[in-house]
């Protein structure tokens, strides 16, 4: 396989990446393009950029020329799409990027792709946001899709491309949709790590509204090897899969697991202002993909303890991924509502 993975140097994509080149029957080739934004870091690939099955390019996958020369230079038979805007709440201030990416990006990468006849899979990474709040129940593959945030409409957007270049163009795709994942290089804008590297010194942990609201949390390694274990199998083109390891938690329960493992007190959970559109719940069945053999290894409460574990331990990466940018990003986000904020009630008796 000659593999093109996207957003190779952002969270999920370098852990897919670690992990695809750790397997013995891995990949011949594998590009990997990243246009390195605030999310990016080259430092998350490590060792991998010095396998000499691996070419690194920084580039903008929205740029329709650089995406369709690479594919050909390269002779690419297979896409792996990581790349994107991905924070929900930077898609509510500006949603500029998200188009560019989630949108522009897929389809210039489609472009790339279509009308080769060695070309075998163009794997879409999306999201279970784009189904929408679920009141009850789990969200099915068939389920219509209610995009609430700008973030979630971008990846609707992208899905449905990608099945018309399906139906119009003969690209063979495979779309999955996964949950919220956490575990070690997450940039701490998102709630895990946000609130893991804000306890271990001692800052306020910004709880939106009345914490109750419920995420499904699977570890990366997990999200990772569903991705690959759907690379591999020829039975799973046209299709859409659910990722999902079923461990769904309030944000009020992810805080005290947080505060728990690193020994600090309820008082540093502040109220604040909630997300506008916030969904309430995400849930998601995934039996489809569980019927094609897949199992997640991760249960919630270890992987967790391991992610605080790493963050612990990876002071320097987090010092380096906190630049000014990324300080002026938190003052701009969490300035006023932390001002605003008030401390959030007790813990509710288990
Ligand atoms: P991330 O923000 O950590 O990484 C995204 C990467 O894409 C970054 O390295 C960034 O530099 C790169 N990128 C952004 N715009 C680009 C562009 N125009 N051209 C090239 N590279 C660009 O995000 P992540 O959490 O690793 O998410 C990866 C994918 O998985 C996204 O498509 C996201 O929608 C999806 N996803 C994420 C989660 C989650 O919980 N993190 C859950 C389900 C689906
Ligand atoms: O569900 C999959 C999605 O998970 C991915 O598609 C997105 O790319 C990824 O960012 C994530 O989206 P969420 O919005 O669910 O993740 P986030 O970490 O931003 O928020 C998780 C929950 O925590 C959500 O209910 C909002 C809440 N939250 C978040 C932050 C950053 C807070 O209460 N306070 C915070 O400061």
């Amino acid at each position: 396989m000659r593999l093109l993975v996207t957003g190779a140097a952002g969270f999920i994509g370098s852990n897919f990446v670690r992990r695809v080149l750790a397997r013995p029957a891995g990949v011949e080739r594998l590009v990997a393009v990243d246009l390195l934004t605030y999310a990016g870091n080259l430092a998350n690939l490590g060792e991998c950029l010095a396998d000499p099955r691996v070419r690194f390019e920084r580039l903008d996958i929205a740029d329709r020329d650089a995406m369709a020369a690479l594919v050909r230079a390269e002779h690419v038979d297979a896409v792996v799409n990581l790349a994107a805007e991905t924070h929900v709440d930077r898609s509510i201030d500006d949603h500029g990027p998200f188009l560019r990416a989630n949108v522009h990006g897929v389809l210039a990468l489609l472009d790339a792709v279509r009308d080769r006849p060695e070309f075998r899979r163009f794997l879409q990474v999306s999201t279970d946001e784009v189904y929408g709040s679920v009141a009850q129940g789990r969200s099915v593959e068939t389920a219509p899709l209610h995009p609430s945030s700008p973030y979630a409409a971008s990846k609707a957007a992208a899905d449905a491309f990608v099945q018309a270049y399906q139906a119009t163009y003969g690209v063979p795709t495979t779309i999955t949709r996964c949950c919220n994942n956490y575990g070690p290089h997450q940039f701490p804008e998102k709630l895990i790590p946000l609130f893991v590297t804000n306890a271990l010194e001692d800052k306020p942990l910004p709880l939106y509204g009345d914490g109750m609201q419920v995420r499904d949390w699977i570890h990366v390694d997990d999200h990772c090897d569903a991705l690959w274990h759907l690379v591999e199998r020829d039975d799973t083109l046209g299709r859409v899969y659910n990722v999902s390891a079923n461990e769904e938690r309030t944000n009020r329960d992810v805080t005290a697991v947080i505060l728990a493992a690193t020994g600090r007190p309820h008082s540093l959970v502040r109220t604040v202002a909630d997300r506008p559109g916030h969904d309430r719940r995400y849930a998601l069945d995934a039996a489809r993909l569980r019927a094609t053999g897949w199992v997640p290894r991760w249960r919630f409460e270890d992987g967790i303890a391991e992610t605080i574990a790493w963050y612990g331990r990876e002071r320097a990466w987090v010092e380096s991924v906190r630049s000014g940018a990324y300080r002026d990003y938190y003052e701009h986000m969490y300035g006023q509502r932390l001002r605003e904020g008030r401390p959030a009630p007790a813990e509710r008796e288990p």
